[in-house]
């Protein structure tokens, strides 16, 4: 049971949910906005005031976390204690988190090179191994589950949640966002490590924050994150696309996905018909590619990339690549309304709903129970991909997935082992140990069903 003897979840239900003292939530709790609050408690336990991330989650991960919680923050708009508390996580992130950035600096170098030779074989170009920091990615396993390497001393906080406080107590006085703040134009820099999707996934984030507190700080970051990703394009694939990372080998689905999603948001963010039409071209032209790419297959779903010669590679099809593709169309949609968008959405979303959910409509990736840190998180994006195309282009279908997993996490994917905890599979039973990653993962279905209900 969601008991509120854990630590946080006690400081937290006390200072921002509204006349809860001592609250107990239990399986009888089916209010979405309670069970989201009370999971966001659980969340914070993790969060990490010193490095502005999510302790026991990787980098990439903590992009996605933070757009969860953002999006937590928009369903949940009368909550003033969580719109502080957000506010403050994005502010703190904004600043610390870029020192846990795994690879800083490699995608100046291989900018520099490219333009210097910029004739020779990517291959001859890109090989700057003593560049990089050993950050990696690779696909593992018989899933060929995309999974991050991070340096030997990556994980090592530098002083353990010595300013948590300011994060799990609401009353505190709120951080003013001074003028200065807000007319800065941040370095894209320090949030680029060399994997195009992690880039992105930052991008994403922060327009959600721009969203949220109207900084435009946030919005000139991911603009500045998009723009230097554009000098990548394009791949040797049909003379377009991005490749996944500084090494420019592979080309696949998720980094090309991000960056039509990101373009397609900032469109609607733009401040002038002539910017908006800049990223309206980029995002046209990318799913131009994209659905000339083959990548998406026969049964309407898409695969994780392409082969050496620009083939489908048949690899798994992820939940997450078949969720950022909905969001971009959306986004596109709403910046150029077409409504071949949302039916190619629909088209995708249905075909990933039939090869994903098992009879429960619970849905699945094929490494569970043993993701790696990586495999964890791609169902939430999925989630939260699937509420905002519902919110576009409603189906009752739709509705019951988020719904129904949604209830399953809380039914079935928690242990009292680890109080407050969801772990990587939704159906159950509780696979130890959840971390932030796989709890920050179920939230979004739980932050779905909020949205939708
Ligand atoms: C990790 O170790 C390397 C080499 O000892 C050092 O240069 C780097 O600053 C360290 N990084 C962190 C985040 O502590
Ligand atoms: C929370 O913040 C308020 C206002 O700054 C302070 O008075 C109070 O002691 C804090 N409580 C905790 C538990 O830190
Ligand atoms: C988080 O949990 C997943 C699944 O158990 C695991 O593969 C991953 O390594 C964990 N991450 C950390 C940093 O412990």
């Amino acid at each position: 049971m969601f008991l509120s003897c854990h630590f946080q979840l006690l400081v937290l239900s006390l200072s921002y949910i509204p006349n809860s003292s001592a609250q107990s939530l239990d399986d009888s709790t089916t209010d979405p906005t309670k069970r989201a609050e009370s999971a966001l408690s659980t969340l914070q336990s993790w969060y990490n005031g010193d490095t502005g991330i999510w302790d026991t989650a990787g980098w990439w991960n903590a992009a996605n976390i933070m757009t969860m919680v953002g999006n937590l923050a928009k369903a949940d708009s009368d909550n003033e204690g969580l719109q502080s508390l957000v506010t403050r996580v994005f502010a703190n992130t904004m600043t610390q988190a870029p020192s846990k950035n795994p690879q800083p600096g490699v995608e100046e170098f291989a900018y520099r090179r490219q333009v210097l030779n910029p004739s020779n074989e990517a291959s001859a170009l890109y090989d700057g191994s003593h560049m990089g920091s050993g950050y990696t990615k690779i696909l593992v396993s018989a899933t060929n589950e995309p999974l991050s390497i991070y340096p030997q001393n990556w994980t090592q906080s530098k002083r353990k949640h010595a300013n948590n406080g300011e994060f799990i107590n609401t009353s505190a006085p709120r951080r003013r966002t001074t003028q200065t703040t807000l007319a800065s134009t941040p370095d894209p820099k320090p949030w680029l490590d060399g994997f195009y999707d992690d880039d992105l996934w930052w991008a994403l984030a922060w327009i959600n924050a721009y969203d949220i507190t109207s900084n435009t700080e946030y919005l000139y970051l991911a603009q500045g994150i998009f723009i230097a990703v554009t000098s990548v394009w394009p791949s040797h694939c049909n003379n377009g696309g991005i490749y996944w990372s500084w090494k420019k080998t592979y080309v696949n689905a998720v980094s090309n996905e991000l960056f039509m999603s990101v373009a397609a948001h900032l469109a609607n963010r733009a401040n002038s018909r002539d910017q908006k039409e800049i990223y309206v071209q980029w995002a046209e032209r990318t799913l131009t590619w994209f659905q000339n790419s083959g990548m998406i297959n026969a049964h309407g779903t898409i695969n994780d990339g392409l082969t050496d010669a620009c083939e489908n590679n048949h690899q798994t099809t992820w939940s997450y690549n078949q969720g950022i593709i909905l969001g971009a169309l959306v986004e596109l949609h709403r910046a150029t309304p077409d409504p071949s968008y949302l039916s190619l959405a629909a088209k995708i979303a249905k075909a990933a709903l039939q090869e994903l959910t098992d009879q429960n409509g619970v849905i699945h990736d094929v490494c569970e129970p043993n993701c790696g840190g990586d495999g964890t998180q791609f169902k939430g994006v999925f989630m939260r991909n699937l509420q905002t195309l519902q919110a576009a282009a409603p189906d009752d279908d739709y509705v019951a997935v988020i719904q129904a997993n949604a209830d399953s996490i809380w039914m079935n994917d928690w242990d009292e082992g680890q109080e407050g905890a969801f772990s990587v599979d939704w159906a159950g039973p509780f696979v130890w140990w959840a971390n932030a990653s796989t709890h920050g993962s179920a939230m979004d279905a739980l932050v779905a069903a909020m949205a939708v209900g």
